[in-house]
C-alpha cells in the first residue's frame, strides 16, 4: 500500500459535494462582483515568489516546494495565488485594457509546513485581485466580496480584523521607530527575528515565538505613523465598511505573513476551528506591479482557504444543502427490460435526469435495496408487462406511494417532481 503523502488530503465521493458547493458559491460571488476567472500553472520560475513573495517570510525562506527541471531551470509549485496572478497581467499585457482589471481564481497552493489542522502542505485557495485602482471605495468592495462570500455561506461567526501597514514613505518612519524599540532586545530574539530587523522590521510582529513575542506586544503601532494619505484612505475604507453594515475590528497586529503588503490589510478569523482560525486573508499591494519588472499599478485582493472553511462548515452549524442523489433508478428483470432500462436511463440523462440502472447483475428485490441505499427519489421496476406497454410504475421511496407514467412522459415528470 501506497499511502497519501504527508499534508495533503483526498477528497472522496461523499464529500465532493461540499467542495463544489463552496466552489460554486465562490463563483458566484465572483460573478456578482464583475471578476472574471483566471487560471495560472501550478508551477512557476522560482525567481516570481522569490522576488513576489518576498524573501523575509517563512513561506520564501522555508516553505516552498522547489525543485530543478530535467532542463536544469529552477521551478517553484506555487505557494500562493497573486504573484503567478500579477504574472499573467504582466505578460499578457492587461495592464493596457481597461483598467481596473479583476480577477479571481481557486486554485491548490503548496507550502511545506508542519501539518495541523487547518493546516496542510497542499490546500486551496478562492482568491480575487483587482489591478489598477488605487481608491479606497476598491479596499471596500474587496474586502466585502470576502464578506459576501464568507456570509453566503453561512459563517457568521467570523471575525473581520482590519489594519493599515502604510506606504513606503511612513513605513520607512515606522521601521525606524521599531529598530529604535527592538534594538537593546534584539540579542534574546529568535534568528529569524534578527534577521528580519535589518531587512524588514514590521515582520517581526508576525513572530510566534513566545520569546520574541514579550516584546512584540510593547511595540509601536504603525497606525500612529500613518502618512495623511494613508491615514484618509484608511479612515475612508472603514466609513465605507461602516456604511454597509459590515462590523470589524482595528487590529494593528495584523502584518500578514507576505511582504507585498501595502495600506490596508485584513484577515477575517475564527475562534472555531483551532490555532489555523484565519480563513481568509488579504490587503493592497501597490508595489508589486512594478517589483515584478511592469509600470507600477495599485492592486488589492484576498485569498480564502477551502479547507479552512470546509473545516469551520462542518464544526459549525453553517450546513451545507443536500448531496446530489438519484432522481430515478430503473430496475429491469430479463434481457429485455433490462436494455429497455439502460435506454431509458439513457434518454432521461440527456434531459439531465440523475438516472442509475443495475450494473451488477442483481435480482429485482436487490436492485430495490440498492436504490434505497443509495436514496434514489424514484424507483421504476421494467418488466415484460412494462416493455409491452411502454409504461412504468413509478415509485415514490420516501411515501411509498406509486403512479403510472408513460416511459416517454417520465423527465417531465420527474423533472417537475425534483423542483
Ligand atoms: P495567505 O494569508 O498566505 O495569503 O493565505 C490566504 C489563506 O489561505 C489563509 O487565510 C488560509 O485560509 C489559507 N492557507 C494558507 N496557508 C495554508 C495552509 N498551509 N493550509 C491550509 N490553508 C492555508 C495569501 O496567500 C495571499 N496571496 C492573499 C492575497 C491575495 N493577498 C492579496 N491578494
Amino acid at each position: 500500500m501506497i499511502n497519501i503523502p504527508k499534508g495533503t488530503k483526498d477528497v472522496l465521493p461523499n464529500q465532493s459535494y461540499k467542495w463544489q458547493y463552496i466552489e460554486e458559491t465562490a463563483r458566484e460571488v465572483a460573478r456578482a462582483f464583475n471578476f472574471k476567472e483566471v487560471r495560472t500553472p501550478v508551477f512557476e520560475h522560482t525567481e516570481l515568489f522569490q522576488r513576489g513573495v518576498g524573501e523575509t517570510t517563512d513561506v520564501v525562506n522555508k516553505e516552498m516546494y522547489t525543485f530543478e527541471d530535467k532542463g536544469g531551470r529552477s521551478i517553484t509549485l506555487k505557494p500562493e495565488g497573486t504573484a503567478g496572478v500579477v504574472r499573467l497581467f504582466l505578460e499578457n499585457g492587461l495592464a493596457s485594457s481597461p483598467l481596473p482589471v479583476k480577477a479571481y481564481y481557486i486554485t491548490p497552493a503548496f507550502r511545506y509546513e508542519r501539518p495541523q489542522a487547518g493546516r496542510l502542505r497542499e490546500f486551496h485557495q478562492f482568491g480575487l485581485e483587482v489591478f489598477g485602482s488605487a481608491s479606497p471605495e476598491t479596499d471596500a468592495e474587496v474586502i466585502l466580496a470576502a464578506f459576501s462570500f464568507l456570509n453566503k455561506l453561512g459563517l457568521k461567526g467570523v471575525k473581520l480584523q482590519l489594519n493599515s501597514i502604510g506606504c513606503p514613505i511612513c513605513r520607512n518612519q515606522y521601521n525606524t521607530a521599531l529598530k529604535n524599540y527592538f534594538r537593546p532586545h534584539l540579542d534574546e530574539m529568535c534568528p529569524t527575528c534578527r534577521s528580519r530587523f535589518d531587512k524588514n522590521p514590521l515582520r517581526i510582529l508576525d513572530c510566534k515565538e513566545e520569546g520574541c513575542k514579550k516584546y512584540t506586544s510593547g511595540a509601536p503601532e504603525i497606525l500612529d505613523y500613518l502618512c495623511d494619505d494613508c491615514k484618509n484612505h484608511f479612515e475612508k475604507v472603514k466609513s465605507l465598511l461602516d456604511s454597509a453594515g459590515v462590523e470589524y475590528t482595528v487590529n494593528s497586529r495584523i502584518v500578514r505573513g507576505l511582504d507585498y503588503y501595502t495600506k490596508t490589510v485584513f484577515e477575517f478569523v475564527s475562534t472555531e476551528i483551532g490555532a489555523q482560525g484565519t480563513v481568509c486573508g488579504g490587503g493592497r499591494y501597490d508595489g508589486l506591479i512594478g517589483q515584478l519588472g511592469g509600470n507600477p499599478l495599485p492592486a488589492i485582493g484576498f485569498a480564502a482557504g477551502i479547507e479552512r472553511i470546509l473545516l469551520l462548515m462542518e464544526n459549525t452549524s453553517a450546513g451545507f444543502p443536500e448531496e446530489q442523489k438519484p432522481l430515478i433508478y430503473i430496475a429491469g428483470m430479463d434481457e429485455t427490460s433490462r436494455n429497455l432500462a439502460f435506454k431509458t436511463a439513457l434518454e432521461l440523462r440527456g434531459k439531465g435526469v440523475c438516472a442509475e440502472v443495475d450494473h451488477m447483475g442483481r435480482s429485482v428485490k436487490a436492485q430495490f435495496k440498492y436504490a434505497d441505499k443509495i436514496s434514489a427519489k424514484f424507483v421504476a421496476v421494467i418488466g415484460e408487462n412494462e416493455v409491452k406497454t411502454k409504461t412504468v410504475n413509478l415509485k415514490k421511496m420516501s411515501d411509498g406511494t406509486s403512479k403510472e407514467v408513460k416511459i416517454e412522459d417520465l423527465s417531465k415528470y420527474l423533472l417537475q417532481e425534483e423542483n
